[in-house]
């Protein structure tokens, strides 16, 4: 006997999640590949995790239940802290969501491209994840995910790696059409021009999630955020890791919640980059769609992502390639850098092209 028998068979089959490149700490690279935000935290949230770093603090628990961060979290968003729940990181929020709603052999499906660890916390629950397409112009195609009976379905919006937003009134429908949970993955949702959230009222099967690892630049501290109607939320709430928000993360998730206005001009300079860069990228012979996210998709011009990303790495520019599916290993996804990030990934791009 060996771990090979002893191992749940659904987890020897499963490869586990990869996520992009980090690289070591002091090691100097321009990190356009995981869609960290490029600006810094502004000082007040800075402030409160630092205060919060005291002997006492750090010998007791953590409140479980994280209240004082849902409750700020339902003074920001206009909800109630009964339909907050806080993750450590919005996969935490993902893993709570495939606990409570899917079972070995129940079925997820999500439009692709998407998010792959869906795939992975699926597997890992012995579900079975099915991919339907998105549609044309990057709408919902609610008859295919209907027609899978599914037990959870996952949308991506804005999607990644793709950056488009499909419409709200499509999320509406597919959730009045759906016997399911419908999560919608909210990560990149600071940059978007809209948002889910004003649809919980009306659709008691709509789960919204959202990260602060993006529009907060709190990547490190590992927060995300799950709003519900308040009888799902209870339900996501006892899956929930005991302490899963450790007591620096919830003191850094209020004080970001308490000071939304603290993070307008970083957003905004992401926004205004982000057009940029599509501009600037189109340019120079890459198919770049819009993008409602911190990042953009470029499919390069000869249609082979991989040697870029190679040439870039090269030159100390991290962006992501993914090797497959072909669409997706035909371009880049680039995060949207500073100013300066941003000039050095074009200078190096022209550099490639022999320019
Ligand atoms: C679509 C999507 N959802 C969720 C996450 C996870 O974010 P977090 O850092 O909050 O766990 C990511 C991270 O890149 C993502 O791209």
């Amino acid at each position: 006997m060996g771990v090979g028998e002893w191992v749940r068979p659904e987890i020897g089959a499963m490869a586990g999640y990869q996520p992009g490149e980090q690289p070591l700490p002091g090691q100097r690279v321009i990190k356009l590949n995981t869609n960290e935000n490029p600006h810094p935290v502004p000082s007040e949230v800075l402030e409160a995790v630092r205060e919060a770093v005291t002997a006492e603090t750090l010998r007791r628990y953590p409140v479980p239940d994280a209240r004082p961060a849902r409750e700020a979290a339902a003074r920001a968003y206009g909800l109630d802290p009964e339909q907050v729940v806080v993750g450590n990181g919005s996969d935490d929020l993902l893993t709570m969501v495939l606990r409570t709603f899917v079972g070995s052999g129940a079925d997820v499906v999500a439009p692709a491209p998407t998010y792959s660890l869906y795939d992975t916390l699926t597997a890992i629950q012995g579900g079975t994840y099915r991919e339907v397409p998105w549609g044309v112009g990057g709408s919902l195609l609610i008859r295919a995910i209907v027609n899978a009976d599914p037990a959870l379905v996952f949308v991506t919006r804005p999607n990644a790696p793709l950056g488009f937003a499909c419409g709200l009134d499509q999320v509406a429908g597919l959730c009045r059409a759906v016997d399911a949970p419908v999560v919608l993955d909210e990560a990149y949702g600071d940059f978007a021009a809209d948002s889910a959230l004003p649809l919980l009222d009306d659709h008691p099967n709509l789960i919204v999630t959202r990260s602060f690892s993006k529009g907060f630049s709190l990547a490190g501290l590992r927060l995300g955020l799950g709003f519900a109607r308040p009888e799902v939320a209870e339900q996501l709430d006892k899956v929930r890791d005991s302490y899963n928000v450790d007591a620096l993360a919830q003191a850094g998730a209020a004080a970001a919640l308490d000071h939304l206005d603290a993070f307008r001009p970083n957003t905004e300079a992401i926004q205004r980059e982000r057009g940029r860069l599509t501009a600037a990228l189109r340019e120079r012979g890459f198919g770049v769609a819009e993008s409602q996210a911190n990042f953009v998709f470029a499919r390069a011009p000869d249609g082979d992502g991989r040697p870029w990303y190679e040439a870039l790495k090269a030159r100390g520019i991290l962006v992501r390639h993914f090797p497959e599916p072909e669409e997706l290993a035909e371009g880049l996804r680039i995060s949207v850098g500073t100013a300066e990030d941003n000039e050095a990934l074009l200078w190096a791009l022209d550099e490639i092209a022999g320019k």
